[in-house]
């Protein structure tokens, strides 16, 4: 097979499309915001940092130059309608929370930046780098806290996001995630393992 090659684009994928959630002191006391972000990533496990870039021309990024923190949050399929509103809405033009029915929460460890109350998961980070890079300036959060919903605990206390709903972005289009195909080690796991991990995963165990 042979590849037509093309200028340069952005087209990794798929990518998550997350909420980010902002906030700051405002002339007549504290305003928060969400927006939708495709380019977030995880860059470090100790300390965990996540990357979000962000539009100088956002209200976003106004919010996050002041306060210095925000909130990364993961939306499920219910929430789908409402995280493409905020990417294509201004919180300077309307509140975006009471449109797409979405509940601000305080997120733990944080001043000004909210979680939303029907998502699966946030993460509470605060701004350690701040790296303009063009089109975007990358904020580099260390995650302080998350919150994940009681539901995705498992009975041994660990976190089954297989049952949280996520979804993916990819080129323009947001898609279910599907089926398990595989964990993290399959491809060295004993056949025993291989089965049992396997099987837990498609019956949702
Ligand atoms: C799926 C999707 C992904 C987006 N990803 C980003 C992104 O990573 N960075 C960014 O600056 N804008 C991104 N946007 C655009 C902003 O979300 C959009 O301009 C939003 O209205 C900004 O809101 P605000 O002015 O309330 O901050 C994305 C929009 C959509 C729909």
């Amino acid at each position: 097979m042979s590849f037509i090659t093309m200028k340069p684009g952005t087209l990794l994928s798929p990518v998550p499309a997350v909420l980010i959630g902002s906030g700051a002191e405002g002339e007549s006391g504290p305003v928060r915001n969400l927006m939708t972000a495709a380019w977030a990533g995880t860059v470090c496990s100790d300390p965990p940092t996540v990357s979000v870039s962000v539009r100088p021309s956002r209200y976003t990024y106004e919010l996050i130059e002041k306060s210095g923190e925000f909130t990364v949050i993961l939306p499920d399929t219910a929430m789908l309608r409402g995280t493409d509103y905020c990417g294509v809405r201004s919180g300077r033009e309307e509140d975006k929370f009471s449109r797409c029915g979405f509940t601000p929460v305080p997120a733990d460890g944080l001043k000004y930046a909210p979680a939303v109350a029907e998502a699966p998961l946030y993460l509470s980070c605060l701004v350690r780098q701040r790296l303009p890079l063009g089109s975007h300036v990358m904020y580099l959060g260390e995650i302080v806290r998350m919150g994940i919903r009681e539901d995705l605990m498992d009975k041994n206390g660990s976190i089954d996001l297989q049952k949280a709903g996520l979804f993916a972005y990819s080129h323009g289009v947001y898609n279910a995630l599907g089926e398990a195909l595989g964990f993290f080690g399959c491809s060295v796991a004993a056949p025993d393992v291989l089965e049992r991990r396997m099987s837990g995963l498609r019956s949702g165990k």
